[in-house]
Order: C-alpha cells, then sequence, then structure tokens
C-alpha cells in the first residue's frame, strides 16, 4: 500500500452508530456573578436546536484539551427559560470557564440522569433545603413548581451558607419569599454585621418552622454533611424516607452508565440518578 493513499475519514460511516460522546457547541449568551465564586451561564446551541430536558437533569460541559465536567441544569424547560448553568471555581475546567466572556464558546453533551419527580408532590406542602451550591440543581425544580403555583400547597425554602458573600441566587430568593404562603429562611456560620437571617447550620431553621410529615415532601441538596444532619432531623419529624428526595454529587466519567465511575452501591449516579430518595440511598447502604 503507496503510503498517503489512505486518510482518515472524519464523516461518520453510513449506518455506523452515532457517538454519544460528541458533544454540541453553544455560545455564552449572559454571564452574572452569583458569588465569589460562582458565576451563572445562560446558553444557546450554536445550530439553533435547543434540546428538551427535565428538573435534576445534567449536561456534560467541557472545553477542548482542558476537560469535561458534569454541571447541573439551573434553569426550568417547563417554563421555555434558555438553558442555564452556574459553575463553582474548584479545578482545571471550572478555573477556565470562569475567564470566558459573552458570546465564547463551550461545549456541552447531555441531558443526562433521572429528574426530580416534582409532578409526584402536586396537593403537597413543599419543603427545600439547601445547602450552599446545592440551591444550583434545586432552582430548576423550585420553578418548576412555582411555575404550576396553585398545585402546591405552602412551600418553605431553608438554605444555610458559610458566609453571606457565598449566598446564591440572593435575589431570586428575596422575590421567592415575597410569594403568597411561601416562607425563605436562611442561615450562615458567619455573618456580617449587616446579616439579618440567622446564624449556625441550616438544621438550626427547623425550630423555626411546623409542618405535617404526612403532607409534605422535601427537596435537598448540599454537601453530604449537610445532607447527613438533614435527613437525621428529617427523620425524627417523622418524614417518611420516601418523601425526602436528594441529588448526588458523584465523580463521574462518561455520564452514560459506561465506565462505572460513578456507582452508588450497585446504581450508575449518572443514569440510575442523580436523583435518588433517601430510602433508595438507605437500599443501597449510601445514605452517609
Ligand atoms: C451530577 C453532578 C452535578 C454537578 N453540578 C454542578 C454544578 O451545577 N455546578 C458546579 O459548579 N459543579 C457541579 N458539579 C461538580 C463538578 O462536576 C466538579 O466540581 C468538577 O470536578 C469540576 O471540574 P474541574 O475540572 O474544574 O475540577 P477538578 O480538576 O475535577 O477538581 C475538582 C475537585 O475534585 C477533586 N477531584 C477531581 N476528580 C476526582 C476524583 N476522581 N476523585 C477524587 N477527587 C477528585 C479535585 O482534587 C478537586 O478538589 C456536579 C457534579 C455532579 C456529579
Ligand atoms: S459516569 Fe460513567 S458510568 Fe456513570
Amino acid at each position: 500500500m503507496k503510503r498517503g493513499k489512505y486518510k482518515a475519514s472524519t464523516k461518520p460511516q453510513k449506518g455506523a452508530a452515532k457517538n454519544e460522546y460528541l458533544p454540541r457547541a453553544v455560545e455564552i449568551t449572559k454571564i452574572r456573578d452569583l458569588s465569589s465564586d460562582v458565576k451563572h451561564y445562560t446558553l444557546k446551541f450554536k445550530d439553533g436546536k435547543p434540546f428538551e430536558y427535565k428538573p435534576g437533569q445534567f449536561v456534560q460541559v467541557s472545553i477542548f484539551g482542558v476537560g469535561e465536567a458534569p454541571i447541573s441544569i439551573t434553569s426550568t424547560h417547563e417554563r421555555g427559560d434558555d438553558l442555564e448553568i452556574a459553575i463553582r471555581r474548584v479545578g482545571s475546567l471550572t478555573n477556565a470557564i470562569h475567564t470566558l466572556k459573552e458570546g465564547d464558546e463551550l461545549f456541552i453533551r447531555g441531558p443526562y440522569g433521572n429528574s426530580f419527580p416534582w409532578e409526584a408532590g402536586k396537593g403537597k406542602d413543599i419543603l427545600f433545603i439547601a445547602g450552599g451550591i446545592g440551591l444550583l440543581p434545586l432552582r430548576s425544580v423550585m420553578n418548576a413548581v412555582f411555575h404550576h403555583r396553585k398545585d402546591y400547597g405552602k412551600i418553605w425554602i431553608l438554605y444555610g451558607a458559610k458566609s453571606p458573600q457565598e449566598c446564591v441566587y440572593a435575589d431570586e430568593l428575596a422575590r421567592w419569599g415575597k410569594l403568597d404562603n411561601v416562607e425563605v429562611l436562611q442561615t450562615v456560620d458567619s455573618p456580617t454585621a449587616e446579616w439579618k437571617g440567622g446564624v449556625g447550620v441550616v438544621t438550626t431553621l427547623f425550630e423555626k418552622i411546623e409542618f405535617d410529615p404526612e403532607k409534605t415532601i422535601s427537596y435537598l441538596c448540599g454537601p453530604p454533611i449537610m445532607i447527613k444532619f438533614t435527613n437525621i432531623t428529617l427523620e425524627e419529624k417523622k418524614m417518611q424516607p420516601d418523601n425526602i428526595i436528594t441529588t448526588m454529587e458523584m465523580h463521574m466519567k462518561c455520564g452514560i452508565g459506561k465506565c462505572g465511575h460513578c456507582l452508588v452501591g450497585h446504581k450508575y449516579c449518572c443514569t440510575d440518578g442523580p436523583v435518588f430518595t433517601f430510602a433508595e440511598l438507605k437500599a443501597l447502604g449510601a445514605e452517609e
């Protein structure tokens, strides 16, 4: 065979399976700072073909030559929102994304994972509990519930962060708190002189609310230590583990159930999750 006669083709072979790892280009149309190390991004598909997604799903976000990471979708398709994500600067990819400007390009594939069973909570009271950037994935289900406000009873939002500067979506929390039959309670570990909320861990906010465990569904997300103590408090208050719903952040690679990086017991976090009930986590031995 003569050298150079054959060239690698970049075109998919006829009948070849679609490459599931191929990301799509999106343009960053808007960036806003949520806190000192978290930015919110509004994205538009460059091919003009948006996808449908559900509250709780995530996308794999990448920059060529830098890396790829799972990131929750924080917008709500139900409301016709543009695709929105929010990213905390922690490592190589997220630091690189934080240097991008409006008009720059990112790559995403997805949406992946299951979703919050928010429609099953219709007719119930809803208790949202978030710690730190745990509010990012919960915002998608919060806005789905607010979009169908008349289908739900009382809504509480309990939010804890390390300091007032690290509270994300402060403007939206203030707006939600003004809605009828919605109570927003916030706490921080280290307050400033101007801080008007509580001081202490998020579970201290339970002293300020009364809910009926029989008619309430709880959605929570935050660091593992917060999830652990919040679950203990919810169980003490007689909440059924089936009605406590959380989203897990495991280390992931493929995001599509192929590599085994994200095992939770015998389940894949990327395809069986990331949303699990506390009852499921207990059965998987992963409640802590
Ligand atoms: C379903 C899901 C949703 C998520 N949603 C969001 C979101 O909405 N916003 C957001 O900001 N983040 C989110 N994350 C977390 C985000 O994917 C990680 O922080 C990601 O690692 C950042 O990539 P990076 O390259 O910037 O940082 P990395 O270079 O990956 O480093 C991040 C940190 O993780 C450690 N680390 C990385 N890989 C491993 C490993 N295999 N084992 C142990 N430690 C490791 C590093 O030492 C470092 O401390 C989500 C994660 C999951 C699973
Ligand atoms: S990330 Fe590969 S199996 Fe879940």
